[in-house]
C-alpha cells in the first residue's frame, strides 16, 4: 500500500513535502535556528510560567490568548517604535501556521498568490496545501525586488495575495519600504510581509507601513532571534479585521496553554535575548567576509544567514562540507549554498572546513 493507491487530492499526487535534511553532524548551520540555547534565566522563567499553567490542563486554553497577545503588542510596540495593540496581533504554531491561516483565509481554489524566487520555498507548499495557485515571478540578478519587478508581476498575474519575505530567505537581502509601499498600492490583494528575519536587519520594520493599509500583513516569529523554534511560536501584526478572518479559519484552541505559557516567559527576556542577535550578527559579519577573501559571491545579508555563490557545483561542496561534519542548506539555486551564523566554535569549523574545500577542491 502506498501513496498512489490511496484516494488522494490529485494536485498532491508525485509531490514530495518540506524536508531540509536532519543528518548526524557535529555543526547543523541549515535551518536559520538560533545556535545559543535559552539562558538559565529565561529556562527558570519558561519552567515557572508552564508550571502555573499545569494544574489547568485539564480545561482548553484561552482561545484567544488574550495575555500572549498583549505580550507581543508590547514586543512589536518597542521593537518599531508603532503603538500596536493586541487586538492588531494574532499568534500561531510558528510563522508557518499563521501563513497558512492566511493562505486559508484569503487564498483557496481559484484564488492565486504571486512570490518572488528564490524566496521561502514553504510560501510554495503552503498555497499548494491550501488550493492556491502560486505564480513565480523572478528577482533581478542580484535577487533584488524592484519597483519594476513589483509592477511587472502583479501587471501579469493581478493576484489575490502578494508575499514579499525581507530579509528574504534564503538571499538574506531586504526590501525597502518604499518598493513595499508602492506595490501595496498597486495590488488589491492582500500583502503579506513575512519578517522571520526582522530582529537580524537595520532595516526598519514593515510594521510601520500599517497604518491605513488594511490589506498589509507582517508576519513575525519567535523561533529565530527569540531562540524558540522548538516551542512554535510566530504571530500576524495587522489591521484588526485581518484578525478577525484569521479567527474564521483557525482551529479552536489551536494555540495550547503550554505554549502560550512559554511565549509569555520568553517576551519577560527580550533585552538579554536581543543581545545574542548582536553576537550572532558578528558571526553572520565574520563569515560574509571570510568568504569574500576566498573568492566567493557573498549577497549582503541583514539576517542570521549567508547565501554565497560562485561555487561551481554546490552540491559536491555541500557533500564535501558534510563529510567535514559541517551541514549548510542547498536551497536549489545553482552554484550557491545558504549557512546559517552559529555559535563562535560551529562558525570557526566551518570557515576551516570552507577554506580547506576551497585550496583543494575536487573537482
Ligand atoms: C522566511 C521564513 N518565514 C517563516 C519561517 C517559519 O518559521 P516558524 O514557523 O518557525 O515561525 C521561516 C523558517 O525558517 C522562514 O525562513
Amino acid at each position: 500500500m502506498g501513496l498512489d493507491d490511496l484516494p488522494l487530492r490529485p494536485d498532491l499526487r508525485g509531490q514530495t513535502p518540506y524536508g531540509a535534511p536532519q543528518l548526524d553532524v557535529d555543526v547543523r548551520l541549515n535551518t536559520n535556528e538560533n545556535p545559543f540555547s535559552p539562558s538559565a534565566a529565561v529556562v527558570a522563567s519558561i519552567t515557572e510560567h508552564v508550571a502555573q499553567v499545569a494544574g489547568g490542563l485539564n480545561r482548553y486554553p484561552d482561545r484567544d490568548a488574550v495575555a500572549l497577545r498583549g505580550a507581543l503588542a508590547g514586543y512589536v510596540s518597542e521593537r518599531t517604535g508603532i503603538e500596536v495593540t493586541s487586538n492588531e496581533v494574532w499568534p500561531a504554531n510558528g510563522s508557518n501556521e499563521v501563513l497558512q491561516q492566511l493562505l486559508q483565509a484569503f487564498g483557496g481554489p481559484g484564488r492565486s498568490a504571486v512570490g518572488f524566487e528564490p524566496t521561502y520555498s514553504m510560501h510554495r507548499l503552503i498555497c499548494r496545501g491550501t488550493g492556491t495557485d502560486y505564480l513565480a515571478h523572478s528577482r533581478t540578478d542580484t535577487f533584488d525586488v524592484t519597483p519594476a519587478v513589483v509592477q511587472r508581476a502583479i501587471g501579469e498575474s493581478n493576484p489575490d495575495i502578494v508575499f514579499l519575505c525581507t530579509p528574504n530567505n534564503p538571499t538574506g537581502t531586504a526590501i525597502g519600504l518604499d518598493v513595499i509601499a508602492e506595490l501595496y498600492d498597486a495590488t488589491s490583494g492582500v500583502v503579506i510581509i513575512d519578517e522571520a528575519y526582522a530582529e537580524f536587519s537595520s532595516s526598519p520594520s514593515a510594521v510601520t507601513l500599517l497604518p491605513g493599509r488594511e490589506r498589509l500583513v507582517v508576519v513575525r516569529t519567535l523561533s529565530k532571534a527569540l531562540e524558540l523554534a522548538g516551542a512554535r511560536i510566530g504571530y500576524a501584526v495587522a489591521n484588526p479585521s485581518v484578525v478577525d478572518a484569521l479567527q474564521l479559519v483557525r482551529l479552536p484552541y489551536h494555540l495550547s496553554a503550554v505554549t502560550q505559557a512559554v511565549g509569555l516567559a520568553a517576551l519577560e527576556h527580550t533585552a538579554e535575548l536581543l543581545h545574542r542577535v548582536e553576537e550572532l550578527t558578528v558571526q553572520r559579519d565574520r563569515i560574509a567576509r571570510s568568504l569574500e577573501e576566498l573568492g566567493y559571491d557573498v549577497h549582503a545579508s541583514e539576517a542570521n544567514f549567508v547565501f554565497f555563490g560562485a561555487i561551481g557545483d554546490q552540491r559536491l561542496m555541500w557533500n564535501e562540507l558534510v563529510e567535514a561534519s559541517v551541514l549548510v542548506r542547498d536551497v536549489g539555486v545553482p552554484g550557491h549554498l545558504r549557512v546559517t551564523a552559529g555559535t563562535p566554535d560551529e562558525t570557526d569549523a566551518f570557515l576551516e572546513a570552507i577554506a580547506a574545500i576551497t585550496k583543494e577542491p575536487s573537482l
